[in-house]
């Protein structure tokens, strides 16, 4: 039986072990992240680990990203990740409406020379981003990355996506969701299923699914 967030490894083991071993490893401050979440959260395995991790600082780095939006902070592993490829006057607004996954969250940030770049919002995703919106003309996101509720994945999309640049991006998590979108049962089965037939659909975006760990769907804005 699967339970609702437990994550079903995609590719073989080994082959998953060989993505992690021939990828360059994390610094000591990610991989103690890593260690800490697996110790004190139930719900570790949210946190998306150290090859995407790398990868969402990669996308960072190559798009040349200033302001970032992320949906779900949990403890801060994508956040500080991508905060690393940002200038020094670049900027992660992370939102969750947990307060006590945050406090993990910001005391690693604390410990970064990159988390002064990081802002967590506390509340419920939609509020914040409607918030952000009163500035967003002046002030557009380079990159968003979409990590929280699978089922509210839609309307993050449609939120956002006035707010983020020409040529920016918006990168979703668990887009694969462990197989089940083949056969969506629950409301966030259906949620990612909806949001991947939405995205390459829109004639507002590029975009490509990609089968990195839980499937990673990118899409750039035209
Ligand atoms: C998969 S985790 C994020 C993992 C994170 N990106 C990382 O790498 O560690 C999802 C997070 O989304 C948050 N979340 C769920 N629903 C939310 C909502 N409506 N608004 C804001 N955050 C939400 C949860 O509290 C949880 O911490």
């Amino acid at each position: 039986m699967i339970i609702a967030n437990e994550m079903v490894p995609l590719i073989d083991p080994a082959l998953e072990r060989y993505t992690h071993e021939h990828t360059k490893p994390a610094n000591a401050l990610l991989q103690e992240l890593t260690r800490v979440t697996r110790e004190k959260m139930r719900d570790y395995n949210m946190q998306v680990g150290s090859v995407e991790g790398t990868f969402l600082r990669m996308l960072a780095t190559m798009s040349g990203a200033r302001r970032v939006l992320e949906i779900g902070t949990f403890t801060g592993y994508s956040a500080l990740s991508m905060a690393e490829a940002l200038p020094d006057d670049g900027e992660v607004i992370t939102c969750d409406i947990d307060e006590e996954v945050t406090r993990v969250a910001q005391s690693f940030f604390d410990r970064s020379p990159h988390g002064k770049k990081i802002q967590i919002r506390l509340g419920d995703a939609r509020a914040t981003i409607r918030e952000l919106a009163k500035d967003a003309a002046s002030k557009p996101f380079d990159l968003v990355f979409l990590d929280a509720d699978k089922r509210s994945y839609v309307d993050y999309f449609e939120l956002a996506l006035p707010m983020v640049r020409q040529g920016g991006l918006i990168v979703a998590d668990n887009t694969l969701w462990s197989g089940r979108v083949l056969d969506p049962k629950s409301e966030d089965d259906r949620g990612i299923d909806a949001y991947n037939k939405l995205v390459t659909k829109d004639e507002r975006v590029d975009n490509v699914l990609l089968s990195i760990r839980d499937g990673i769907m990118l899409a750039r804005k035209r």
